[in-house]
């Protein structure tokens, strides 16, 4: 998979993609992750990529002309699957979401800032808008790394344990069960007995049971989404 971040803040998306497993899958030829500053296609000495908005209200807006420029020389290098913008007004992000987008090749990623994007590039050129949440963010960059992230750790080889992304939280509408390591008792506080038993089925049954317990608890509209 090829992921191509276009932002205002390249500096930003440095470090969450040189450690763990967004570098491993990088090393292993799994996942390419090139980022791309929007300033390269800036406007005069200081590289303007923004400007007021139309209508007079608060903030400042990404022009067209940079992004147009960058988004087409891009496109005529390869073809995308999804041109995805991060905005607080899209689809939230979601496992669905993530699973559906790990399973395609060529992604772009558009990352707003001050205000956002003009509308008129959403209307040319993307194809999905994606929001990590009901909260505002200064811009779309934590956005990318999130949604670069849900998808990455679930290309096949990048996670050791291949089972391991299949049984996280959301992946059947459940919450994960809860989890122990080492040693049994700690404080005074033990290891439930079932999980030390060996039984292997008897353990598989009290995760699945402490999974709806914990969804039930936390977030019962996910059982109710499962029961459709
Ligand atoms: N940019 C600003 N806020 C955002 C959000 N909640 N999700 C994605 N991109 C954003």
């Amino acid at each position: 998979m090829r992921i191509d971040i276009i932002t205002v803040l390249p500096e930003l998306l440095v470090s969450p993609f040189s450690a763990s497993i967004m570098k491993r899958a990088q090393d292993k030829g799994l996942a390419e992750i090139h980022v791309h500053d929007l300033r390269d296609f800036g406007k005069g000495r200081y590289r303007h990529v923004d400007d007021y908005p139309y209508g007079g209200t608060s903030g400042m807006v990404i022009m067209c002309e940079p992004l147009d420029k960058m988004i087409s020389k891009l496109k005529d290098e390869r073809t995308y699957d999804e041109i995805i913008y991060l905005t607080p007004d899209g689809e939230t992000l979601n496992q669905t979401i993530a699973n559906d987008l790990s399973l395609k090749g060529n992604l772009m990623m558009i990352c707003g800032h001050y205000k956002g994007i003009d509308q008129r590039i959403r209307d040319m050129y993307v194809t999905r808008e994606i929001s990590i949440g009901d909260y505002v963010l200064s811009g779309g960059e934590f956005g990318a790394i999130i949604l670069a992230d849900s998808i990455i750790r679930l290309l096949p080889g990048v996670i050791g344990d291949e089972t391991s992304a299949l049984s996280d939280s959301f992946q059947d509408d459940l919450l994960a069960p809860p989890i122990y390591t080492r040693p049994a008792e700690y404080k005074g506080l033990k290891v439930p007995d079932v999980l030390l038993s060996g039984n292997f089925p008897k353990i598989e049954e009290w995760l699945h049971e402490q999974a709806i317990e914990r969804t039930k608890e936390r977030r019962p509209d996910l059982l109710e989404k499962r029961s459709k």
